[in-house]
């Protein structure tokens, strides 16, 4: 399912990716490594391809001026079956970066990983301040790392940093990364049950059938007692 997104913001265009945007992965993955490289962290080395298939299948959402050149990038990621979502991946090449592209793709991101997977709790490992502030708007919050994934291939995604071996000592305990987390609300889940009083429309209806079905001769002598009444009353 193709989630069909787009917002326009002055000069660029967030939208959710697909096939039409295949030819911006190589820019996206070689702006990875030049940023990674840049910070002095490592990170998990994209290919092209993944970013591919990542927006052949939804799951992306990049920015583009409106004569399109590519300006950010992020995707999405589940692990534990599902449990946990990442929008993981985040670029904005170097001349777009504080004019508020990652929060307009982040917020994006948010809203992809929301309809897509409704039940998950959305995560995030970051060093990023920038990152964290635009996680804390959306409603994450800092957790310890044993509130994320417990997922291997989750931890792997760590293995190319060059703190890798302070991960691997605290036995995943601590790291320099923060790890967030966003819980979905509890309310959301209660609309998975039938509110009967803001959707009394509904229950009477399906009260009126039940009557009809089970109580079909009691229902027929109550319709016809206002007539009743009325006849009654105009004899007396
Ligand atoms: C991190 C990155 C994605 C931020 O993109 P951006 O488009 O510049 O971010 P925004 O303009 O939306 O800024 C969001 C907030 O972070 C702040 N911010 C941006 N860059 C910052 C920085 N380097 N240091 C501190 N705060 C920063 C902004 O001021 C803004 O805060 P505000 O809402 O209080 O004004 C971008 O710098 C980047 O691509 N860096 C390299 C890759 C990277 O680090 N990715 C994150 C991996 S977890």
């Amino acid at each position: 399912m193709n989630i069909v997104e787009k917002k326009t913001y002055g000069d660029f265009v967030v939208q959710v990716a697909t096939e039409e945007h295949y030819e911006y992965a190589e820019q996206i993955c070689d702006e990875m490594e030049a940023s990674a490289r840049a910070r002095g962290t490592g990170i998990a080395k994209r290919k092209p391809e993944y970013i591919r298939l990542k927006m052949s299948e939804g799951k992306a959402v990049i920015c583009l001026t409106t004569a399109g050149s590519w300006v950010g990038f992020c995707y999405i990621e589940t692990w534990d079956h599902g449990k946990f979502v990442a929008n993981s991946g985040l670029i904005v090449a170097p001349d777009y970066r504080k004019s508020g592209i990652a929060t307009y793709i982040k917020a994006m991101a948010f809203k992809l990983s929301r309809t897509k997977y409704p039940e998950a709790k959305i995560i995030g490992l970051t060093t990023s301040l920038a990152v964290m502030k635009i996680n804390s708007e959306l409603g994450y919050l800092p957790v310890p790392f044993s509130e994320l994934p417990k997922d291997e291939d989750f931890w792997k995604g760590c293995s190319s940093c060059v703190n890798f071996d302070i991960l691997n000592r605290t036995n995943r305990a601590h790291c320099l990364c923060t790890g967030m987390k966003y819980e979905p609300p509890k309310e959301e889940k209660k609309t998975e049950f039938w509110d009967f009083i803001s959707q009394s429309s509904i229950y009477e209806s399906f009260m009126r059938m039940k009557q009809r079905v089970l109580l079909g001769r009691e229902e027929k002598t109550k319709k016809k007692a206002p007539a009743l009444v009325k006849r009654e009353m105009q004899e007396a």
